[in-house]
């Protein structure tokens, strides 16, 4: 190889690395209002014909509601993807909804496919993460501050106010996906064995049989 074919390499490899998007793939047209029933299989979804396309496609109006919080965490969140807003269909955004019962909690969780930001619309909620390191980052938040979760990391909001508290999010990806860390292992079906849980957490199986009960498994 010659030394300029060689620099000519390093500048491709240079300037695909520069390129290298941190978040969904980009788009090839204006739009492409999700298709969610199509039977074709690809990365995201197909297009609705052009034609087809109306007004209502690009609004969405289901963050409007406070999602009811009769549950085991008093949470709930309500998403604005692309599976209940086929609008957002390879435009790599989303939106989340989070409203909070007193003492409520989105519980640890991470989003495989996004980065989130978020700002407090109501009440204090204590927003903390952990880094791959085993480093807690957390502060106590009210109305009209914001907060960042870099990609993939696990965290959680608590409600730590004497009201009802809600959040809104936003996240680098059309699906950003979620892990609930407290379901994936003791509600997953078919069940994660009790040996593994109760060695990986240190405890009696008795203990991971008593959580699992609690998620209904
Ligand atoms: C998909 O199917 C559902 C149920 O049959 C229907 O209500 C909806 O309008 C369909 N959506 C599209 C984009 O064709
Ligand atoms: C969230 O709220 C909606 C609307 O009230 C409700 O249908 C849904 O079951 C709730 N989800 C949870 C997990 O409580």
């Amino acid at each position: 190889m010659t030394s300029s074919t060689s620099r000519f390499l390093s500048f491709v490899v240079m300037v695909a690395l520069a390129y290298h998007c941190h978040c969904d793939p980009d788009m090839l047209q204006d739009f492409c209002i999700a298709d969610l029933n199509a039977t074709t299989v690809i990365n995201g979804f197909p297009c609705k014909p052009v034609s087809q396309v109306t007004s209502n496609d690009f609004f969405f109006n289901g963050l409007s509601r406070e999602g009811s919080t009769a549950n085991i965490f008093g949470s709930n969140v309500t998403a604005a993807n692309v599976l209940s807003f086929p609008g957002l269909n390879t435009l790599g955004i989303s939106m989340n909804r989070v409203d909070f019962t007193p003492g409520g909690i989105n519980p640890p969780h991470s989003h495989p496919r996004a980065t989130e930001t978020g700002v407090i619309i109501k009440g204090e909620l204590l927003v903390g993460f952990i880094s791959t390191s085993n480093v807690f980052y957390s502060k106590v938040l009210k109305a009209g501050e914001m907060f960042v979760i870099p990609k993939g990391l696990v965290h959680f909001q608590q409600n730590v106010g004497s009201g009802k508290a809600q959040t809104i999010t936003a996240f680098n990806s059309q699906q950003p996906g979620v892990v609930v860390v407290s379901l994936a292992l003791f509600a997953a079906q078919p069940t994660i064995p009790n040996t593994v849980l109760a060695k990986t957490f240190q405890v009696d199986e008795r203990v991971v049989l008593d959580i699992k009960s609690r998620f209904g498994s």
